[in-house]
């Protein structure tokens, strides 16, 4: 592995000196362990604690498949589907390897008693399988995390829609929060030239997901001067919905938790700021009742920030919690866009006020690969920058997990892989000199 992490750190990128490197038989990958899945039974999810799931273990390197790339991994991050995995709620996730497993002999080689997870990464391709032309050894990529097999029909219009689409390194094995990772050539994008390893790999999936939801057809389709309520818009996907409100011409009403969370949405730009915890917002009266009278007292601090504008699209991912309000504040005809639902799935909302409004709910998830693609290209561009607060160690991916599952993290928390070192990988200087401030806008915060 050292010889691998030599040639990266030497900056040549030639396919010879790529292709001709040996790949050892093993790597060190964070696992979850399918004889633990019932570990945390009885617990409450709050107290179910990443860093006792969460391994470092060595694994055999996974046999490379057609149209599948090996990728030397510098850096990786930390997304909520790696602490859903590692506190194995809502449900284990072997469930998804075994159901994998079961469609292909290629597909069997993920259903293994171990899971690695990770869903980001930049680095350097190292192999590429039969069928792979767009891309070759010594290529520096960062990876979105959509695998889809698209050998039926449904998926050809819209690649989220194949019946066979799974998120990698959360539905499948081989993930990135490793020192090598398997993927789909077709999940490879180039990696920012103006970027760290770290910096590069943190936006991928929270990045395109929020494309997906906020800009994309295919999600809310936002436009100029919409008003954009954004829940939890420090964390992962709200850093990124703020930067594309802001970029679009759209205002983003942001809502957070803790006056430094207020002050990092009002560094990128945003000007209207919700913190909930000072405004006390009760939308639950106890477990099975909501109080409407919080929707309306939530609606009104928005038209106060607003001058009377009401939400035309909500961002929405908090779930169970937030749900019935987001209905209620936004506006007649306008759409609520949900990815997700951290704080329980049964969502409950009173419908009068969505149909009689005509309102819209739509579902968003991940991306398809033109959306990645796009979103990406938008952080190329430095047009979106990455939110990255704090890298940690490999060693350390379970405290790191610990911190997002506690909500103690601000925008997106980095690991590194084979990086000996955060601040390594930019390539264009002069590209990155005038956004730096922006880049750095979260570090430490
Ligand atoms: N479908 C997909 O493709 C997809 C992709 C990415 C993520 N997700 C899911 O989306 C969710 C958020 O992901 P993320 O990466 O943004 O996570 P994150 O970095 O933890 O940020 C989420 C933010 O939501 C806010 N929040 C959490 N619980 C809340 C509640 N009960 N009420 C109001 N706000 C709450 C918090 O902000 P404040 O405390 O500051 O308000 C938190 O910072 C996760 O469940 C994740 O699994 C889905």
């Amino acid at each position: 592995m050292q010889a691998i992490r030599d040639a990266i750190l030497s900056g040549d990128r030639s396919q010879e000196t790529f292709a001709n490197l040996e790949i050892p038989q093993s790597y060190r990958a964070v696992t979850v362990h399918k004889d633990e899945a019932g570990m945390f039974e009885g617990q409450a999810s709050r107290d179910k604690d990443p860093r006792k799931s969460l391994h470092l273990d060595e694994v055999p390197v996974p046999e490379l498949g057609p149209g599948e790339a090996i990728v030397a991994v510098m850096a990786s991050a930390i997304n909520y589907n790696t602490v859903w995995t590692s506190i194995f709620e809502p449900v284990s996730t072997f469930g998804f390897l075994e159901r994998y497993g079961r469609t292909s002999p290629l597909a069997k080689r993920h259903d293994l008693p171990y899971h690695i997870v990770g869903s980001d990464l930049s680095g350097v391709v190292l192999r590429t399988g039969p069928g792979v032309h767009a891309w070759k050894p010594g290529d520096e990529v960062v990876a979105h995390c959509l695998s889809v097999e698209l050998e039926h029909p449904d998926g050809h219009n819209d690649t989220m829609l194949d019946p066979e689409q799974r998120i990698w390194g959360f539905e499948t094995n081989f993930g990135g929060l490793a020192e090598l990772a398997l993927v789909k050539a077709n999940q490879l994008m180039p990696k920012p030239d103006h970027l760290t390893w770290e910096e590069a790999a943190s936006p991928g999936l929270v990045n395109s997901t929020a494309y997906r939801q906020l800009v994309s057809r295919n999600g809310a389709g936002m436009k100029l001067g919409d008003t954009v309520l954004i829940w939890g818009a420090s964390g992962g996907l709200g850093s990124y919905a703020t930067q594309m409100a802001l970029a679009s011409g759209a205002t983003p009403v942001c809502v957070v938790s803790s006056p430094d969370k207020a002050d990092i949405c009002k560094a990128m730009g945003a000007e209207l700021v919700i913190d909930r915890n000072a405004e006390g917002y009760k939308f639950w009266k106890d477990e099975t009742t909501q109080d409407p009278r919080e929707w309306k007292r939530f609606g009104a601090k928005i038209r106060e920030l607003t001058g009377g504008k009401d939400p035309d699209i909500v961002f929405e991912h908090p779930g169970r919690e937030t749900f019935g309000a987001s209905v209620y504040v936004a506006r007649k005809g306008g759409t609520i866009v949900t990815c997700a639902s951290t704080s329980g799935f049964m969502h409950e909302y009173d419908n009068r006020y969505l149909w009689m409004n005509l309102k819209r709910i739509i579902g968003s998830h991940f991306a398809n690969y033109r959306e990645a693609f796009e979103a990406n290209d938008l952080i190329n561009r430095g047009l979106i920058h990455p939110t990255l607060s704090r890298t940690y160690a490999l060693e350390d991916v379970g405290q790191a997990a610990y911190d997002v599952h506690r909500n103690r993290h601000q925008g997106k928390v980095g690991v590194l892989a084979l990086a000996p070192e955060p601040g390594l990988g930019v390539s264009n200087p002069a590209k990155r000199a005038p956004l730096e401030a922006a880049i750095n806008r979260f570090r430490n915060a």
